[in-house]
């Protein structure tokens, strides 16, 4: 049985998470947000991405904004001073249709960057227009699109070159660390890998209970099928995701 604790990284970044509390369908209260917070800790993440959902055709992005620093603040207030874990906003930005050109999108990147998680619909085909849009926002915005849970989508499920042209349209692709927990997805993602079309694991966890974060049960899934070295290099991409300068934009918390 392989040793998890060899690939896991000094910075380990979980890059896409539902925990601030009454954003989404995520956490709910403080309460849950700690649970979820103090569960990613002892699985060994540092840096936590917190991305609500957020749709830019269906809500004003100033009013989420506003929405996210309150709710940030109410899960400080419920952390108190133990420990240390950084937290950076961001989002998971539904794209069913173009964004504005003219929207300034940077609220919704990863704190102090122009990476921003994209999620695309999960009923529908995709359509070239879709990945177009893509395109457009890494093109015209300089945005560093990141393709939300690729191996979740019916439609990459039936035809994987999808994953493909979200890659060749500047995507790059995080799959979910629990779904290497499921023998459908796990063959998907493995058959990704092999392509070299995945960039980054997540947990996008959602409550302590029923969708918790899984890294120890998902990484000791990933590293017994493709071995240490291509399980810790995927950790260390996330590294990648943070402000270059460090904290000096993030949220240094006392937890
Ligand atoms: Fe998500």
């Amino acid at each position: 049985m392989e040793n998890i604790r060899t690939v896991i990284p000094n910075e380990f970044v979980d890059p896409h998470t539902h925990i601030l509390p009454g954003m989404d369908d995520g956490a709910k209260t403080p309460n849950d947000s700690v649970k979820l917070l103090n569960m990613l800790k002892r699985e060994g993440v540092t840096t936590v991405v917190l991305t609500p959902h957020f749709d830019c055709i269906r809500g004003s992005l100033e009013s989420f904004v506003r929405r996210r620093r309150r709710a940030l603040e109410e899960l400080k207030q419920a952390m108190g001073p133990q420990g240390g874990l950084c937290l950076l906003t961001g989002c998971e930005l539904y794209m069913d249709a173009p964004v504005d050109p003219f929207l300034d999108i940077t609220p919704l990147c990863f704190e102090g960057t122009r990476n921003l998680l994209v999620e695309l619909p999960w009923s529908k085909k995709w359509s070239a227009a879709m990945i177009e849009n893509i395109y457009q926002l890494s093109c015209n915005q300089n945005i560093r699109p990141i393709l939300a849970h690729c191996e979740r989508y019916p439609a990459v499920q039936r035809d994987p070159r999808l994953a493909y042209a979200a890659v060749e349209a500047g995507c790059r692709l995080q799959v979910n660390i629990a779904s290497l927990l499921d023998k459908g997805r796990k063959k998907l993602i493995l058959r990704l890998l092999d392509q070299g079309l995945i960039s980054f694991l997540a947990s996008d966890c959602h409550d302590p209970v029923v969708r918790p974060p899984m890294w120890p049960a998902g990484l000791q899934a990933l590293t017994e099928a493709v071995g240490p070295g291509p399980a810790a290099q995927l950790l260390q991409n996330g590294g990648g995701l943070l402000p270059h300068n460090g904290s000096e934009r993030a949220h240094e918390v006392p937890f």
